[in-house]
C-alpha cells in the first residue's frame, strides 16, 4: 500500500489503555459517524495494546480476550466497516507487547494471516521486549513482508519511537508511518517535548510513510490512560496546529462519545487539516525569525497549489510577539511579491505591506496562515 497523505483516524491507548471492549468500538464506531468525522478524513479506528488473550490457542494464533470481545473480533471489524470506516489493531515485534500481551516476534506470517482473516486494514507494531541481537529494520521488515504476503491490505504503523536511528531504515520495511517520538502524555510539557525532538527528523517525512508525531490529546482534559495534568483549550489548540502543520498522521486520543464543542471544532478544523493533507507533503522548514526566543517557532512550507503554510507558535506560558522577514521565505522586495495571508482558526486576513510580519500571540497560542503570493501594490 502506498499512502499519498498522512493516516487519520483513532486509537483506543491514549484514554482507554486497558479498559477497551467490544461495546466501546461500537460506540467509538457509532460516533465517528454522527460527528460526521469521516468527511474530514478520519477513517482508522484501532484497538490498541490489551485486546488478546495472554496465551496464544493450540494452533499457536492469537486470540482476542472474549471477556473484552465476546463476539470475536471479525463481528467487531464488520461492525467498524458497515459504517464505513477501516479498522485497525495492534501487535508488537517482541516477544510481548508493552503492556505483556503476546507479541508477534517468529509469529510475523502467522499474525499477519490472522489479521487479515478479520478484516483489519491497518496493523500498529510497537517495539517492547524485542530481541536484543536481532536489529530492528529485520523485525519490521518481517512483518511487512508477511502483510504484503497475508492476501489483505493492511497500512503497517510502526511504533519503535525513533529508536535505533528507525528514520534511516523505515522505509525498507513497507511501513506507511513510524513513531518518531516517544510516548505522548497530557500535559503541555510533553507538546513541546514532542515538538522539539521533530525537529531533526522533519527531512525524513514525505509521501508513503510519514513521521508519526503520536496520538492526539486533544480533549482529553488530564482524563485516561495518558491523562495527567491535561492541558487547556489553547494548548490542544496549538498541539493540533503543529501535528497538522508538521504532517504528522491525526489518530485521535480523546473519547469521541462525548467530545465538548471546543474539542470537536479543534478536531475538524478544515483548513488545517488541509495543510495536514496536502498532496505535495513537503517538509517544514523553520525560519529565524526576529528577537524570537527559543520558545516561538516560526516555520513554513510550500503547499502542493503555490501557497506557503506560515505557523507561529508561541510554546512560552507569556505573551510574546512572533517576528519574521519576507526574505526567509523566498520573498525579498525584489521579486516584487507580498503575501495574502488568511488565519486558519479566525479567518482574520492580512496583506504584509512591509518586508516584516509580526504577530502577537498569548502564552500557549499560535497563529496559523495560508498564504498566497501575490503582486506587491
Ligand atoms: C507503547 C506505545 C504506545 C502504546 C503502548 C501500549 O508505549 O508507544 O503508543 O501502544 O505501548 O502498551
Amino acid at each position: 500500500m502506498v499512502k499519498l497523505t498522512p493516516p487519520m483516524g483513532w486509537n483506543s491507548w491514549n484514554t482507554f489503555g486497558n479498559n477497551i471492549n467490544e461495546q466501546l468500538i461500537f460506540e467509538t464506531a457509532d460516533a465517528f459517524v454522527r460527528e460526521d468525522l469521516p468527511a474530514k478524513g478520519y477513517e482508522y479506528l484501532v484497538i490498541d495494546d490489551c485486546w488478546s488473550l495472554k496465551e496464544r490457542d493450540a494452533s499457536d494464533r492469537l486470540v482476542a480476550d472474549p471477556a473484552k470481545f465476546p463476539h470475536g473480533m471479525k463481528a467487531v471489524a464488520d461492525y467498524v466497516h458497515s459504517k464505513g470506516l477501516k479498522f485497525g489493531m495492534y501487535s508488537c515485534a517482541g516477544n510481548l507487547t508493552c503492556a505483556g500481551y503476546p507479541g508477534s516476534f517468529e509469529h510475523e506470517f502467522i499474525d499477519a494471516e490472522t489479521f487479515a482473516s478479520w478484516g483489519v486494514d491497518f496493523l500498529k507494531y510497537d517495539y517492547c521486549y524485542h530481541s536484543p541481537i536481532i536489529h530492528g529494520k529485520y523485525l519490521y521488515g518481517r512483518m511487512g513482508l508477511a502483510l504484503d504476503n497475508c492476501g489483505r491490505d493492511i497500512l503497517l504503523s510502526a511504533c519503535s519511537w525513533g529508536a535505533d536511528e528507525t528514520h534511516e531504515w523505515i522505509r525498507t520495511t513497507g511501513a506507511s508511518m513510524w513513531r518518531s517520538t516517544g510516548d505522548i502524555f497530557d500535559t503541555w510539557q510533553s507538546v513541546k517535548d514532542l515538538t522539539k525532538q521533530q525537529e531533526r527528523l522533519h527531512p525524513f517525512n514525505g509521501v508513503g510513510c510519514f513521521n508519526d508525531m503520536d496520538m492526539l490529546i486533544v480533549g482529553m482534559y488530564g482524563n485516561g490512560n495518558v491523562g495527567l495534568a491535561g492541558c487547556s483549550d489553547t494548548q490542544y489548540k496549538t498541539h493540533f496546529s503543529i501535528w497538522a502543520f508538521m504532517g504528522s498522521p491525526l489518530m485521535i486520543g480523546c473519547d469521541i462519545r462525548n467530545m465538548t464543542e471546543t474539542t470537536k471544532k479543534i478536531l475538524t478544523n478544515e483548513e488545517l487539516i488541509r495543510i495536514d493533507q496536502d498532496p505535495a507533503c513537503r517538509q517544514p522548514f523553520k525560519l529565524t525569525g526576529i528577537w524570537c526566543g527559543d520558545d516561538i517557532l516560526i516555520y513554513a512550507k510550500h503547499l502542493a497549489d503555490g501557497d506557503l503554510a506560515i505557523g507561529l507558535f508561541n510554546l512560552s506560558d507569556q505573551k510574546s510577539s512572533a517576528r519574521f522577514n519576507l526574505d526567509e521565505v523566498g520573498l525579498p522586495h525584489s521579486t516584487g511579491r507580498t503575501l495574502s495571508m488568511t488565519e486558519l482558526w479566525t479567518g482574520e486576513k492580512v496583506t504584509v505591506v512591509n518586508s516584516t510580519f509580526s504577530k502577537e500571540l498569548d502564552a500557549y497560542d499560535c497563529a496559523v496562515y495560508r498564504a498566497e503570493v501575490v503582486k506587491r501594490a
